[in-house]
């Protein structure tokens, strides 16, 4: 997407040095700072400190490590058990984003087949860049189906703006182009359709604020962000007409994982009778399971990231304590809204309502035999 007349995408492949590189995203809006990822372990960390976070993300930086995994010790990759562990080893980065098992496990079983090491490394990484290109055009068609939701509102709003409530980051810098969430809104700005953002600022790390914000912005479109717990007060006020959120895991009867804190904006949409809509891809779908609030892993990450807040300060990106130094914390990072909550899923192949029925309407491919 275009960053101050410059096209960007989070991660790519630089031809020239021939490594992965990616926006540290850690540090984002205040400084734009490149990485390279040569090593598995670099990938590792990538994905576990958030660098790269978001789970379509997290889907091609799994795609590509799997290349890395090939390359970064000569000609280790040749042999199938060490190649195998060190797709365990990215699989495990982070638990929850159903992306990484996704990417990882699709790039490795092509390129598994291919017993020649040469051959082995091109697969891998021809591969690795398809599931990047396919996650764009995904994300673009999401936008285009999403479009006709945020239309069929302005239509009845004779040209005041649609208010959009958003949680977390499911924009281009959470997926490779687009967005999942933010795909119908760019669309929808794009199309000359008057909309404004309500952005979530998504404690503890604040991807909506630091994040969101800083995407909607560069795109120029109307936005505001506000605290996690606004949303039901703004809801009761009329000032909500539509909720879009991404996920890091969906089952396939429509229970969806997404950052914590979406389940409080899904019950208070519900109560309001106010539309929300979750926008993603057909790699983030777990075909497996069907309880969400059962079968889905909750991360749980380090308690320090919700006692320290970070921001700018005197021209530099700075760490501050809240809580009293020894109240302890915790910090589980994501939520699970139950399929009864959700108005409809905003797919690459369409909309549909967030039912096993519906889901395998769409995907007729994953039924079960
Ligand atoms: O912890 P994060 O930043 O990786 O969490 C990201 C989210 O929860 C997003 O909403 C989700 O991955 C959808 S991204 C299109």
């Amino acid at each position: 997407m275009n960053v101050d007349g410059k096209e960007m995408r989070p991660i790519w492949f630089n031809t020239e040095t021939r490594t992965v590189q990616v926006i540290d995203q850690r540090f984002l809006p205040h400084e734009l700072i490149i990485e390279d990822l040569t090593t598995v372990d670099a990938v590792i960390h990538a994905i576990k400190e958030m660098y790269v976070r978001g789970a379509p993300l997290i889907g091609a930086t799994g795609a590509l490590g799997v290349y890395v995994s090939l390359v970064q010790d000569n000609n280790r990759g040749a042999d199938d058990d060490y190649f195998k562990a060190e797709c365990e080893r990215l699989k495990a980065a982070r638990p929850t984003a159903m992306n990484l098992f996704w990417g990882v496990d699709r790039v490795m079983d092509v390129a598994i087949k291919e017993t020649d090491y040469d051959t082995r490394v091109k697969a891998a990484l021809a591969e690795a860049l398809e599931v990047v290109e396919e996650e764009a055009v995904n994300c673009r068609k999401i936008g285009e189906y999403g479009l006709s939701v945020i239309r069929e509102i302005a239509e009845k709003k004779n040209g005041e703006p649609v208010n959009i409530l958003t949680h977390c980051n499911a924009g281009w810098l959470a997926c490779i182009e687009y967005g999942t969430a933010t795909a119908p809104m760019y669309t929808a700005f794009d199309a000359g359709i008057n909309i404004h953002v309500w952005v979530d600022e998504t404690r503890p790390l604040n991807q909506g604020s630091r994040l969101t914000a800083w995407e909607l912005g560069k795109h120029g479109i109307s936005h505001t962000v506000i605290t996690d717990n606004a949303g039901g007060h703004l809801m009761q006020h009329g000032m909500v007409d539509l909720v879009i959120v991404g996920t890091d895991r969906t089952t396939r009867a429509g229970d969806v994982a997404n950052k914590i804190g979406t389940y409080l904006k899904a019950l208070a949409a519900k109560d309001n009778n106010i539309p929300f809509y979750v926008a993603l891809p057909s790699s983030t779908f777990d075909w497996d399971i069907t309880d969400g609030v059962k079968d889905i892993p909750i991360e749980e990450r380090d308690p320090d990231e919700i006692r320290y807040v970070q921001g700018l300060c005197d021209g530099k990106i700075r760490s501050v304590l809240v809580p009293p130094e020894t109240s302890p914390a915790a910090n589980h990072a994501f939520d699970v809204t139950p399929s009864r909550l959700v108005t409809g899923f905003i797919t690459e192949r369409g909309i549909c309502e967030a039912s096993e029925d519906a889901v395998m309407g769409l995907f007729p491919d994953k039924k079960k035999e």
